[in-house]
């Protein structure tokens, strides 16, 4: 499963766009260190960077969303904490076992499944109403 950005993910908003490169980019290496077999202290400070990097990427997402008063923005941050959640769960099964053949299965399915899902068809929705609605919010 292809787990690079592409550039079909972009949705015109330049801080965002770059949160969601980058979350790839992560979830990218860290998928690789897995397969490479690191250590699991090594993945594990890994995994922990990764948490707190998700914890963080829609912080500009949501305050743009509450700023411009997009209708569907309660629904659309709960999405974003559905997601934190989840991931949240993953590190929590890591500590427990460890790397296994199934963590890079759950890491493609619930981390660039999800996301790619997400930027696709629910981001899509309050870009183009922000473009159309409130274009001095376009940055
Ligand atoms: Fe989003």
């Amino acid at each position: 499963m292809e787990t690079r950005w592409s550039r079909n993910y972009e949705l015109g908003f330049s801080a965002i766009d770059r949160q969601h490169r980058e979350l790839f980019e992560n979830v990218d290496s860290f998928i690789q260190a897995i397969i490479d077999e690191k250590e699991d202290e090594e993945l594990a400070s890994l995994f922990t960077f990764l948490e707190s990097y998700v914890k963080n990427s829609f912080t500009e997402e949501d305050l743009l969303l509450k700023r411009s008063a997009w209708p569907d923005t309660e629904v659309h941050i709960a999405q974003h904490e559905y997601f934190r959640r989840r991931f949240a769960d993953l590190h929590r099964d890591f500590l427990r076992k460890g790397a296994n053949e199934y963590l890079v299965e759950d890491i493609h399915h619930k981390v660039v499944s999800w996301m790619t899902g997400h930027i696709q068809n629910e981001d899509k929705l309050w870009s183009a109403w922000i473009k159309e609605n409130r274009p001095d919010f376009i940055a």
